[in-house]
């Protein structure tokens, strides 16, 4: 799937895989390699137990369920000539409630449950050049694109910002690699340099050129601040990672009744949690990613009720219709809402 997204459409591009992958089944695949590729970074191989691999392209991620309450998400590193497993790297965060811990803690042989790869980071092949952008572990996706890239003789370039070599997933590879002349890294920078070399990096775009970047928000935000200057928003491609929960601001918010229309249950979400958390903690297998209401992966239709949308993932013109929402940060505007869980 490869699909030219303004910010907006890369959003209703999301919402759609979002929905899609509720109802789509599992695999189990195997662990069948595990590698250090940085500190606290691995890489890990999963085979699927029966069947082969589903189709993808680069950008696409899979979610893996590492226990009763995590389902994670992490994009696919491979390139177009690796279809016998798909393949992950993951840092372990400090801060993590238990997604990469419990990734790090995977040995070969061990199964996990994954779902088909989905794809809401899909390169437009139809320009000219890709500027590739990563910022630390966002690394993942945007090694695919430009492993894919290299394999179509498409044109990129790709930038690494990370605090240093050692911190670096795949610097050795990216060094060594037969388009290793296309990769600029850029260690160890404080963060004015970083927006000084990104406003040289970005201050004149080259005719019929799409930029991609992945990492930190702050990143993000600063490449779509100095694109924001002579590029078109539709050339310019994001895709965020990690984040804590946003929690209600004490007094901020109110309990919610929510109604589960298939599973046929009703849950109650206290003023001081989320409606995601609600749902997890008991037993209701949501997607989700950031928490932060910024990936979309863990929206959900509405059925009954009026949602309170807090979420920058969603579109005004879906916020409005007000049919789904992003269960992470939004709340609800009436007692009750009804979901299609
Ligand atoms: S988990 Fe990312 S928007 Fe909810």
């Amino acid at each position: 799937m490869s699909i030219a997204c303004s910010e907006a459409d890369v959003g209703e591009e999301r919402l759609h895989a979002t929905r899609v992958s509720l109802v789509k089944d599992v695999q189990t695949c195997r662990v069948v390699a595990v590698n250090p590729e940085a500190q606290d970074v691995v890489s890990l191989r999963l085979q699927p137990v029966s069947g082969g691999l589903h189709d993808f392209e680069a950008g696409a991620h899979i979610r893996l369920r590492l226990g009763r309450e995590i389902v994670r998400a992490y994009s696919l590193c491979n390139g177009p000539d690796e279809r016998d497993a798909y393949v992950i790297a993951v840092k372990r965060e400090p801060a993590s409630t238990g997604g990469s811990a419990a990734v790090h803690a995977l040995r070969i042989g061990d199964e996990v449950e994954v779902n088909p790869p989905q794809n809401a980071f899909a390169v437009d092949w139809s320009s000219s050049h890709l500027v590739l952008v990563a910022g630390g572990i966002g690394i993942t996706p945007i090694i695919g694109m430009a492993r894919e890239a290299a394999a179509r003789g498409h044109s990129f370039e790709l930038h690494y910002f990370a605090r240093g070599t050692a911190w670096a997933a795949f610097a050795e590879e990216l060094g060594a690699c037969a388009w290793g002349d296309r990769v600029r890294s850029h260690y160890g920078y404080e963060a004015s340099r970083v927006e000084a070399e990104m406003q040289s990096l970005l201050r004149e775009r080259r005719p019929d050129s799409d930029v991609y970047v992945c990492g930190p928000l702050p990143l993000i935000d600063l490449v779509k601040k100095i694109a924001a200057t002579s590029w078109p928003a539709e050339r310019v491609h994001w895709e965020s990672f990690g984040g804590a929960a946003v929690l209600p601001a004490p007094g901020e918010s109110s309990a919610v009744e929510v109604r589960l229309a298939r599973a046929n249950r009703t849950i109650r979400v206290a003023p001081d949690e989320t409606i995601l958390q609600a749902l997890l903690a008991n037993d209701v297998d949501v997607p989700f990613s950031c928490r932060e209401g910024q990936c979309g992966m863990c929206v959900v239709d509405v059925i009954e009720g009026v949602p309170d949308h807090r979420d920058d993932f969603l579109n005004d013109a879906v916020k409005a219709n007000g049919d789904c929402m992003a269960v992470c940060v939004s709340r609800a505007k009436t007692p009750a809402l009804v979901l299609d869980l």
